[in-house]
């Protein structure tokens, strides 16, 4: 599987299959790839002939106190997973290419991103919007794959290309989890062995909630108990756990249409997010 490093190199590239006739996928990372990527890469081989994945800890979505430059970096491994998975191209670019001198412009998208992950971590949607404006301009791909598992960040994707006119379909695809309910994440790899054994109460606390209410239990009383049970488990703060319109992010306070239960959680220094569809059956 070729790397290139360039806007360049990567729009030639997708010319050649153009010539071909050969439809693309897309898929973003910021590396550190487990089984929640590759599945990714999977889902675009299923709905495109070629696809690029894009590999780029993107420094403006990052805020002055988090992981940037602990956040994993392992090239290498990366890249042979990807070509395990079928991958045709990885594009991974430096800092310089993507943000060269004078680079001024930012991707600011509203509504979706007022309150949640957006409240919590300031600026990290203009960061995640304007990086992925810019990837879905220079791979000019068919689809664009994108993971459940940050929900807020798929609206927000899904906005800024209907809002831009990104003519890319911007799929989602279902959260991969560890045999016991964990959601894949990069950040995973910060835990102890204690914390990990403790960080599994996020995903069952969830569905126990996400079955209460959809058994005609309280709402907010619902949440409430959640938040109470993941400090019991030795979450040290709990963000949010919130019950939202699963398309507009909306508080909703009945299950009245299709909803997301979604939490952000810390155990110990690591921040873990996850969200759920809770829908009437
Ligand atoms: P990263 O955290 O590396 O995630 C890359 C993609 O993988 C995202 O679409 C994310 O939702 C998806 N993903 C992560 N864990 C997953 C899991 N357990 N199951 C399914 N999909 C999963 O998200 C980012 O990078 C960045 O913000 C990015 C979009 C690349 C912009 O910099």
């Amino acid at each position: 599987m070729p790397i290139v490093r360039t806007v360049a190199e990567l729009r030639a590239t997708v010319a050649g299959w153009r010539r071909d006739g050969l439809n693309v996928a897309l898929v973003p990372t910021m590396g550190a790839l487990h089984a929640g990527h590759l599945a990714l890469v999977a889902e675009g081989l299923r709905r495109a002939d070629r696809v690029i994945a894009t590999i780029f800890v993107n420094p403006k979505q990052f805020g002055p106190a988090e992981d940037l430059d602990r956040y994993p970096r392992q090239e290498a491994a990366d890249a042979q997973a990807l070509d395990g998975q079928g991958c045709s191209l990885l594009f991974a670019p430096g800092v310089a290419e993507m943000y060269p001198a004078g680079f001024a412009t930012n991707v600011s998208v509203s509504g979706v991103t007022d309150d949640l992950d957006g409240a919590a971590r300031p600026g990290h949607f203009d960061g995640v919007a304007t990086v992925v404006s810019k990837l879905l301009n220079q791979a000019q791909a068919d689809v664009a794959i994108f993971g459940e598992k940050d929900y807020q960040q798929l609206l927000t994707i899904r906005r800024l290309a209907r809002d831009l006119d990104i003519p890319t379909e911007i799929v989602g695809h279902p959260t991969i989890r560890e045999s016991d309910g964990l959601a894949l994440s990069s950040r995973n790899a910060y835990l102890s062995a204690d914390e990990r054994a403790r960080a599994v109460e996020l995903p069952r606390a969830m569905a126990a909630a996400a079955a209460e209410i959809v058994g005609g239990g309280d709402v907010e009383s619902t949440l409430a108990g959640t938040v109470q049970r993941l400090l019991a488990a030795g979450f040290g703060a709990v963000d949010y756990v919130e019950l939202r319109d699963a398309n507009t992010l909306e508080i909703i306070e009945k299950l009245d249409r299709p909803a997301r239960l979604l939490a952000a959680a810390r155990m110990g220094a690591t921040r873990l997010i996850d969200n759920i569809a809770v829908n009437l059956s």
